[in-house]
């Protein structure tokens, strides 16, 4: 029999790959891009350990495909709607993320998203490179001062919804948050907890940062967008499933919405196309994470937790029970 081998679905950061031969058993290496199916299926049969990404999806099939042997899936991403906890529950199977390393990368890339809808970057970059001539005017390109009094309402007061807090304090915004793990009417952080509807009905900008559960999908559906304020902003660098895109569509169009922000879409890496055509919504694939050291982090915790548990040790970070934030 072979010795039970590492799978690793996809090429991981240049300096994580170099020390993978020092983990002392066998490596079967994806590509840079995700596996097909069937190469996923092949790939992972037989291993004891396996490290994946956002972009595969662990579930009964691949489980099985794997292998009694299999004892860790290791996602490189804090979020795991793509892994089937149950599944690997029955059998046997820990599941670990990244909770922690990338709370700042991704939460830099949220205000990063923020100011550029609110303040209109990428148009105006758009609209720079046309040609078309122009003078500076009291009315050329104005967006939101989020600086003077703009309500931030972030949804999920996770790790990451508390980084983007603390950045948006340093601007000088007042900062709102739902969630259902704390107690409206509290402050935490300097931050005052309130109902979701609340939070709709105040903000100016919207920051999503709630896990994609069965519970949080279409939580941003015609319904909240239209009970949202009149030109208030939405920024998703949460799960694209957490927002309804076609009514978000609708929104941009109408007025209603001045503007949004998405790095993250429902039928990833499709993005509908008719958000090409939207002047008012900033569009970014996926990257809130892709920080240097950040990336690096990540996939050395993944490779932390294989090693833990297949040295017999509790995982690092392993994934538990489903919570309500991120
Ligand atoms: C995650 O970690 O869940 C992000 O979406 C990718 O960094």
């Amino acid at each position: 029999m072979p010795q039970p081998h590492l799978y690793v679905a996809r090429t991981l950061t240049p300096a994580v790959m170099a020390e993978l031969d020092d983990l002392g058993l066998p490596v079967v290496a994806g590509e840079e891009a995700p596996p097909a199916r069937d190469r996923l299926l092949a790939g992972i049969a037989g291993a004891a350990a396996a490290i994946v990404t956002l972009t595969e999806r662990v579930d009964a099939e691949l489980l099985d495909a794997a292998g009694p042997q299999l004892r860790v899936v290791a996602n490189v991403a804090v979020g795991y709607d793509n892994i089937d906890l149950e599944a690997a529950a029955e059998r046997g199977v820990v599941v670990c993320n990244t909770p922690g390393v990338l709370d700042d990368a991704t939460a830099d890339h949220t205000f990063a998203m923020l100011l550029a809808t609110t303040r209109r970057v990428v148009e105006a970059d758009r609209f720079a490179r046309t040609g078309r001539p122009w003078i500076w005017g009291p009315n050329m390109l104005v967006g939101l001062d989020i600086s003077a009094d703009a309500t931030l309402g972030i949804v999920g007061f996770g790790r990451i919804g508390r980084a983007v807090a603390r950045r948006a304090h340093a601007f000088g915004m007042r900062v709102i948050t739902s969630d259902p793990g704390l107690n409206v009417g509290d402050a935490v952080d300097g931050v005052t907890v309130v109902g979701f509807e609340e939070l709709l009905a105040t903000a100016d900008v919207v920051s999503l940062h709630v896990p994609l559960l069965p519970s949080t999908r279409h939580l941003i559906d015609a319904s909240a967008l239209a009970r949202m304020r009149p030109r208030s902003y939405l920024v998703n660098a949460a799960r694209g499933g957490v927002v309804d895109e076609s009514a978000l569509i609708d929104a941009l169009r109408s007025g209603h919405l001045a503007g949004a922000a998405l790095d993250t879409f429902e039928g990833e890496p499709r993005i509908n196309p008719e958000f090409a055509g939207l002047e008012n919504v900033v569009l970014q694939p996926h990257i809130a994470s892709a920080g240097d050291r950040t990336r690096d982090a990540m996939c050395r915790l993944a490779v932390r937790n294989v090693t833990r548990v297949l040295a017999g040790e509790p995982a690092e970070t392993p994934v538990r029970t489903p919570v309500a934030t991120a």
